[in-house]
């Protein structure tokens, strides 16, 4: 019994120490260029540099996708309030989920998997692919779809207010993206968003 308890406890260090999760910095929750501006300036955006986002920036995007700016409430709506929406992250470095309580990121899939995130080539070079995942178990109806554009109108939002580059896509592999996650049946992935420096 106690060499079983020795062997968790040193499995389940190993794997906290092998995970590269990320402490994101805290979001930038004012500011910013004036809503009517930003609104003015939204557009799809479809050929991203290749440089890096720095992680403020991508704290933001990610707050304004899904965040909370209540209690137990997202920037964005829900039916009945149910968050049936995850949001993962493809960076260069690995495939993460966002944890907008804790403000991080959690490592899923180590390495490069950009290629899996969508079917088109400017998907492959840019720095960030967010990937909207519904529970089906919470929603099976149309209402995380409306949910998933909320946060995809979000993202298009700040990125106009900061000059990034951006575009959301249904274009995606979801079988691929499926076998990535390690997804069960019950989730799915609904669409996905790139963003990146302009050129
Ligand atoms: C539901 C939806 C799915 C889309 N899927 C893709 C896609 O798979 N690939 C892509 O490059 N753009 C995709 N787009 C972006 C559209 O091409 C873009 O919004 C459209 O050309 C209008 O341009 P604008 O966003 O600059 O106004 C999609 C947009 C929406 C709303």
């Amino acid at each position: 019994m106690r060499t079983f308890l020795t062997l968790t406890i040193f499995f389940s260090l190993s794997l906290t120490i092998m995970a590269q999760d990320i402490v994101l910095p805290a979001p930038q929750r004012s500011g910013g260029k004036p809503l009517f501006d930003a609104i003015n300036e939204r557009q799809s955006i479809k050929d991203p540099a290749n440089t890096p986002i720095d992680w403020q920036t991508l704290s933001d995007l990610l707050w304004a996708a899904y965040g909370f700016n209540r209690e137990d409430r997202r920037v964005v709506p829900s039916p009945l309030n149910m968050q049936e929406l995850s949001v993962y992250v493809v960076l260069k470095e690995g495939v993460y989920l966002y944890d907008a309580k804790a403000n991080k990121l959690f490592e899923k899939v180590k390495g490069d998997h950009r290629t899996v995130a969508g079917k088109q080539d400017y998907v492959y070079v840019a720095p960030v692919n967010l990937l909207y995942v519904v529970d089906k178990s919470k929603e099976t109806g149309t209402g995380a779809y409306i949910s998933c554009g909320c946060a995809a109108q979000d993202v298009y939002l700040v990125s106009a207010s900061k000059g990034l580059a951006c575009a959301v896509r249904t274009g995606i592999d979801k079988d691929a993206v499926s076998k990535l996650l390690k997804l069960d049946a019950q989730h799915e992935v609904i669409a996905a968003q790139t963003i990146g420096n302009k050129k």
